[in-house]
């Protein structure tokens, strides 16, 4: 089995990634699809998403003559693992990213995001409350993912109840892929059957047992 990243991996991408052409487009969906839109009481807001180094990706900020994006997503913390996990890790981070803003730009942080475990599961679950307040506490914007915030974990999914479409493609190796983990309901209330998302237990995804343990916004 040849997983996709592996195939992706195989091949050199300095012809079909980060490609100069790239800013020509940032800058016109700013200057001609966004800005017409601001007014005083509503500024059009732009985030980039890419998984490039933070050099490459400080350039999405664009210039003051030629804006374009408000930030690009800062996805250095969500690569963080229980491996690797040190408060020299962290600091590095924190500085390569702070040290590559240009003058006058508005930093950001991703903890976790719809794509990623969630941080009991991937950092651990002892470091659910300091990762939130260390990314609270940073300067710039914060972005979080949904039940982050009360310490929510993954979830199992068997292949056969996946949702996740690139798992379901990709069956011989679809624990590399799915994403379903990290995607339960939202855990409002200690109320089965399914802690205050709905009033019945069939829900997209299955809600996490924890919340009859205390893991729910009530
Ligand atoms: C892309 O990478 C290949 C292999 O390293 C190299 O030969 C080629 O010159 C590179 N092309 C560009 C545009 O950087
Ligand atoms: C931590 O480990 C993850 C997974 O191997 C890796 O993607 C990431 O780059 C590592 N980060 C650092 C700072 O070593
Ligand atoms: C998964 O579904 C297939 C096809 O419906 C079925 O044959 C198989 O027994 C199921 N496996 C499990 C573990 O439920
Ligand atoms: C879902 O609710 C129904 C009706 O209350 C119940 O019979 C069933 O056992 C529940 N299923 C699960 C998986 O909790």
């Amino acid at each position: 089995c040849i997983t996709l990243q592996a195939q992706y991996d195989s091949l050199i991408h300095n012809l079909t990634t980060e490609q100069p052409e790239l800013h020509e487009v940032l800058r016109r969906m700013r200057s001609d699809v966004m800005d017409p839109y601001n007014n005083i009481n509503n500024y059009r807001f732009m985030v980039t998403e890419a998984y490039s180094p933070a050099e490459v990706l400080v350039a999405y900020y664009g210039t003051e003559e030629d804006p374009e994006a408000d930030f690009p997503y800062n996805f250095e913390l969500i690569e963080l693992t229980s491996e690797n996990l040190s408060g020299t890790t962290i600091r590095d981070m924190v500085e390569l990213w702070l040290s590559n803003v240009p003058e006058g730009e508005w930093p950001n942080f991703v903890l976790g995001n719809h794509d990623n475990w969630r941080i009991a599961d991937r950092i651990g679950f002892l470091y659910k409350r300091c990762m939130n307040v260390l990314l609270l506490t940073l300067p710039g914007t914060p972005t979080t993912y949904y039940g982050e915030e009360i310490g929510m974990e993954n979830i199992y999914v068997s292949y056969n109840d996946t949702r996740d479409p690139e798992a379901k493609r990709n069956p011989c190796c679809w624990k590399e892929y799915t994403r379903d983990p990290e995607r339960s309901p939202m855990q409002w209330t200690p109320d089965p059957p399914s802690a205050g998302f709905s009033t019945t237990n069939e829900t997209w995804l299955p809600v996490n047992d924890n919340y009859l343990e205390g893991i729910n916004v009530e």
